[in-house]
């Protein structure tokens, strides 16, 4: 093409560019007039890094994130395997199935005490996987008010009836389950990541078994943290075997990356047909394969980490708890504890006191809760020693002074 063709060429187009600069700074505009809504009512998200600050915020609960001993145990896996590859270099069902993954799901399932187990990328992809495929059209899916987002977002993508029962309130569950229709579903977290209490497992069990319903618990929480050897509650209060499927994520207690589901054999082989995150995604590298094998392998060789947490826990309730009798705190045993505000400036105003103290204390705002609700949501760990506890209630002590 000529150069004066190409010039005539770009004036034909010159409508179509000048609609697309339109459409272009129009949403622009309303992207940037939601941020501004954002800003304006003390909302707005960023990108933070704390690394220097005494960690009361991580999910890593055990220290295996930051362990040694697990990063040698990683490495010296990997050199048994000369042969390794960088990635899985396609999805489970196409290239990305190897003898390895097999052999881990099948240590993970006599782990977990489960028939099997299936490996999901993250906890998102596994819920999202699991409540998306299991209720059909007809069936109906009754979640706790308070589950995750990974969860709800899941239930949207079914196809069955949803709704919502009040938080841990088994009244309001059955009156649900009484109306419900089709197979019946019910799905809960062990450990609730936002106010750190338990489902009352047990009981959900009795329930879901008197109304057939199917009972499906989130253990992200829980796994490694608590059990004989860190399987989470469900193995802990021995249900196992009354639950259908137990999502375990592996970025949170056991310090890595990923997640399995665990169940029957008859649910993996249903998962790797119909979970549209398992099947339409690359699957994990082997490093990850090796490093969710040695976490797991770790927390069973070492269980010092799990009294260490225990210790540390007590120390918190007496130490910083019991010695602010003004606060109000969610009813929590877990190594997630929170002080609850009202209001997001208020939630900003004490988690900056903390940072500016040099501890690493995270505002959980609204909507992520609701409003009134705001908190201070904080993360003990096995590595946080009672002197950085006893920070935490002084930072806490001048921020009711103010
Ligand atoms: C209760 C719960 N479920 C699932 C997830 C998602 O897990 P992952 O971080 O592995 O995607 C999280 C963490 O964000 C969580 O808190």
């Amino acid at each position: 093409m000529s150069t004066e063709q190409t010039a005539y060429a770009i004036f034909d187009e010159l409508p179509y560019f000048c609609q697309m600069v339109e459409t272009a700074s129009s949403l622009l505009h309303t992207l940037a007039n939601r941020l501004a809504v954002r800003r304006q009512n003390g909302s707005l998200r960023a990108l933070r890094v704390n690394e220097a600050l005494v960690d009361f915020s991580s999910n890593d609960y055990l220290g295996l994130a930051r362990s040694i001993p697990l990063q040698t145990a990683i490495r010296q896996a990997e050199e048994q395997y000369p042969d390794l590859r960088n990635g899985a270099t396609g999805s489970r069902l196409l290239a990305g199935q190897t003898t390895l993954v097999d052999a881990v799901e099948v240590e993970l399932a006599q782990f977990y005490r489960s028939e099997h187990t299936l490996i999901f990328n993250s906890g998102y992809d596994a819920n999202i996987g699991l409540l998306a495929c299991l209720p059909q059209q007809g069936d109906t899916l009754l979640t706790d008010e308070l589950i995750h987002a990974s969860m709800i977002d899941g239930a949207r993508l079914s196809y069955a009836r949803r709704d919502r029962f009040r938080h841990n309130d088994l009244g309001d569950l059955e009156t649900k389950l009484q109306q419900a229709t089709g197979q019946l579903f019910v799905a809960v977290e062990s450990v609730y990541s936002m106010d750190g209490d338990f489902a009352p497992l047990a009981d959900l069990c009795t329930l879901c078994d008197r109304y057939g319903a199917a009972l499906i618990v989130d253990e992200a929480h829980a796994s490694g943290v608590y059990g004989p050897n860190g399987e989470g509650r469900v193995v802990e209060l021995g249900l196992q075997d009354r639950v259908l499927a137990r999502v375990h994520t592996f970025g949170k207690g056991m310090g890595v990356h990923g997640a399995a589901i665990a169940g029957s054999t008859l649910l993996r082989d249903y998962l790797i047909n119909f979970a549209r995150s398992f099947i339409y995604t690359t699957a994990l590298p082997p490093h990850s394969l090796l490093a969710i094998r040695e976490a797991h392998r770790l927390i069973q060789r070492d269980t010092t980490t799990r009294t260490q947490l225990t210790t540390i826990l007590g120390h918190f309730h007496a130490q910083v708890i019991r010695q602010l009798p003004d606060t109000r705190w969610t009813d929590s045993l877990s190594p997630i504890q929170c002080l609850l505000v009202s209001g997001n400036d208020e939630a900003r105003r004490i988690a900056t006191l903390g940072q500016q103290a040099g501890l690493d204390l995270r505002a959980i705002l609204s909507p992520t809760v609701p409003a009134g609700q705001e908190r201070i949501r904080i993360c003990l760990h096995a590595f946080n020693s009672a002197d950085e506890i006893d920070r935490l209630r002084t930072v806490l002590q001048m921020a009711f002074l103010a």
